[in-house]
């Protein structure tokens, strides 16, 4: 392991590409392409993920989680619309008002206990349907694994989607991490999507081993039809886009986005096996990913701040004392006891 940058836990953005993705990089790099994606590149990655996600799919490359959101938001929505989501989604808690700034949105926020939306959920805002005072409901965006390191099981995604449907909204995926979700319930990526009748998804890339990039992968094809433009004014074009498509095909030719979620997830398993067996610490949500929420006294907290290198530890999640460890495809079983043994020795 490097010593100048040693792993740790605090983001599963902070881990470097796999090397099979830089290898792609690397091999793409030769002679002149068409810019912009018009290149056999990107036809053969759209091809690839039309085999995850069937025939009828239109993925589009983004550089990141966030642009990928706004955007599928941007295409989703009209100026009156909202989107429900929960109250720690990223979109609402990450994403600096990108969806209110950028696709001129607003966000209609539901607290919950693990993440999860649920049906009534995406009923409650329904007395205002069709009053001109009120944000017209349109979209319901779930993220797949949850924000809190749930997931959400396929008949929990049907249910959510059949209401939305039934309401004449569209259900978009928030899926930076639906690789992790996939691997932990051992389950194809359409199976958990397209199959449940889910409308719109942003795919994570940048988290399971990508340099960088993020799809939008459009389920229902005459959603996308405007897209194209959606994507340049939002910024999120790339010119050099065979670079973004050699990555996505390298992890989605083989099983390379399986195996580095589910080696994330269990990594994330023997994490919190181990930290269920200490005095005084708290599981404080189901481990269904690649997250570990712990609530630890304060002065724990600290001292295992001091143990632990300076860039980043972790981040402190709530008032309650709970902290946020996330696994990486690179994570190691070393770095996990290294970590179990700094935090047996904090409490
Ligand atoms: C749930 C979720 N969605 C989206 C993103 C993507 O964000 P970014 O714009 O940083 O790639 C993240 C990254 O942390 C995330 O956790």
């Amino acid at each position: 392991m490097s010593d100048r940058h040693p792993r740790g836990f605090a983001s599963d953005n902070n881990s470097g590409a796999h090397p099979d993705v830089l290898a792609a990089i690397a091999e793409a790099n030769e002679g002149h392409v068409v810019a912009y994606g018009d290149d056999d590149f990107t036809a053969a990655t759209r091809d690839r993920f039309r085999k995850h996600f069937g025939e009828q799919a239109e993925p589009f490359l983004v550089f990141n989680g966030s642009g990928a959101n706004v955007t599928a938001i941007d295409a989703l929505t009209r100026p009156q619309e909202g989107v429900i989501c929960t109250e720690v989604a990223h979109m609402h808690v990450d994403e600096c008002g990108a969806p209110e700034r950028l696709a001129g949105t607003k966000l209609l926020t539901v607290p919950t206990d693990d993440g999860k939306l649920t049906p009534d959920d995406v009923r409650r805002w329904e007395e205002g349907r069709g009053d001109e005072h009120r944000v017209q409901p349109r979209v319901v965006s779930i993220t797949q694994a949850t924000e809190l390191g749930t997931v959400y099981t396929p008949e929990e995604t049907r249910a959510i989607a059949d209401a939305a449907h039934e309401l004449g909204m569209h259900l978009h995926i928030d899926g930076a991490r639906l690789a992790n979700a996939a691997a932990s319930m051992d389950m194809p990526l359409r199976v958990l999507t397209t199959d449940l009748g889910v409308d719109v998804l942003s795919f994570g890339g940048t988290k399971n081993g990508l340099l960088l990039g993020d799809a939008v992968v459009f389920l229902r094809p005459e959603l996308a039809e405007t897209f194209l433009f959606t994507r340049k004014q939002l910024g999120q074009l790339a010119s050099k886009m065979r670079f973004l498509a050699v990555q996505f095909d390298a992890l989605l030719e083989g099983d390379l986005w399986s195996a580095n979620a589910s080696h994330a997830n269990a990594m994330a398993r023997r994490l919190a096996d181990a930290v269920s067996k200490l005095d005084g610490a708290r599981i404080a949500y189901p481990v269904e990913a690649n997250g570990v929420f712990v609530t630890l006294p304060a002065d724990a907290i600290e001292r295992l701040r001091g143990a632990l290198p300076a860039s980043l530890p972790f981040y402190v999640w709530d008032e309650a004392g709970t902290i946020r460890l996330m696994c990486s495809w690179d994570t190691s079983e070393d770095d996990v006891d290294g970590l179990v043994a700094a935090l047996a020795e904090a409490l």
